[in-house]
């Protein structure tokens, strides 16, 4: 066991204490303007590796690697396509992540021996001082447990690998609260390959036609994240669909047949035309319907507080697919097992 520190972002010798960590080859957590990543160097194959030991994830899921500068991006990739220019100049830096061809000497294990590597540049002061002060690309996948959701919250990433990591930044509550979109460079037509914090709607205005990668049983998946299980309550999840009258319907039968513990993680709007809910329900409300982005931001921290209250099903309701509501279903649909094989 290592003895987890637990550093303040907005103290300079901190963030140093972090960074020199960090040079030494040891895993660091940090927050980012969607989740907590776990970094290490990623040129040191050793600190790369042992991320995989310390989340539990499987081996041929590669990682995105972090910079604040793009000029560190000659270190990790051949060249930069045109359109890959364009959206860097535009959200970057911000929820992101490029997949281009990779460099000879990006180590293949963070790339799960892909010939391509995923590059991002966070929009989080705290991200941005601890790789300047660190000045070399760090690999960071989101800092849960593989299987586990994301975490947005320090005390997220101190529940999952307390003792498996040499510290941990904390920075506060992450503003988007699902990870960044990727998207891919390496085809012809960029084609997202996870939706994320940056919508397709706002990368069409920019570059264009995108594509979406729906990964096929036949192909091979292109994200190879987007095959494993992923942010899975240890309780059941089911999504209720249409509109608030009949998300309230199926709610309410759900109450009135359950002898099991209930947990609800729903709108405002919801709870409102609910009325009266027994108080033994664990009721986790992620904002309204209205503010996608707010809901977005909650979803994580709410699967997470409904997992420790021990109950045996969780209602919850179909959002908008408009903006960040693509992702945000995408990753409510992952928790409910929607398309897991
Ligand atoms: O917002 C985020 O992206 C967060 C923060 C910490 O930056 N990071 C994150 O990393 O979500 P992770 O490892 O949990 O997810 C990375 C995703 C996975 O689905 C992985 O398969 C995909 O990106 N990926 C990474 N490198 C890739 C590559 N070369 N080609 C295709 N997919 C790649
Ligand atoms: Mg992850």
């Amino acid at each position: 066991m290592l003895e987890t520190k637990l550093w303040r972002g907005e103290r300079q010798e901190d963030l140093e204490e972090a960074a020199e960590c960090l040079l030494r080859g040891e895993l660091v957590a940090f927050p980012t303007e969607t989740v907590y990543g776990l970094g290490a160097d990623a040129f040191n194959k050793e600190a790369s590796l042992n991320i995989y030991l310390a989340k539990g994830r499987p081996s041929d899921n590669p990682l995105i690697v972090h910079i604040y500068d793009r000029a560190q991006l000659k270190q990790l990739v051949v060249d930069v396509p045109p359109l890959a220019e364009k959206a860097m100049a535009v959200f970057w830096p911000g929820p992101l992540t490029l997949v281009l061809k990779k460099g000879d000497s990006v180590p293949s294990c963070i790339t799960g021996g892909l010939s391509s590597v995923a590059v991002r540049m966070p929009n989080h002061p705290v991200a941005l001082a601890l790789l300047k002060l660190v000045n070399k690309p760090i690999a960071a996948p989101s800092a849960n447990q593989s299987g586990k959701p994301s975490p947005t919250l320090a005390c997220h990433v101190w529940h999952d690998l307390q003792g498996k990591i040499a510290g941990i930044v904390d920075g506060g509550p992450t503003t988007v609260g699902l990870e960044s979109t990727v998207l891919d460079f390496t085809n012809q037509v960029p084609t997202i390959l996870r939706p994320g914090g940056i919508s397709s709607e706002q990368l069409e205005r920019v570059l264009g036609k995108v594509a979406i990668s729906t990964g096929g049983d036949s192909e091979a998946p292109r994200a190879p994240g987007m095959k494993y299980t992923h942010y899975a309550p240890d309780a059941p999840v089911q999504i209720c669909q249409g509109n608030t009258e009949a998300v309230v319907a199926k709610i309410r039968a759900g109450l009135a047949s359950a002898s099991e513990a209930v947990g609800l993680l729903i709108s405002k709007e919801t709870l409102q035309a609910l009325g009266d809910i027994p108080p033994k329900v664990k009721v986790q409300i992620l904002g309204s319907q209205n503010d996608l982005a707010e809901v977005a931001s909650n979803l994580f921290a709410g699967l997470r507080w409904l997992d420790e209250q021990k109950i045996d099903i969780i209602y919850t309701e179909a959002f908008g697919r408009e903006d960040i509501g693509s992702a945000l279903m995408n990753r409510l649909e992952k928790a409910a097992g929607v398309g897991n094989q």
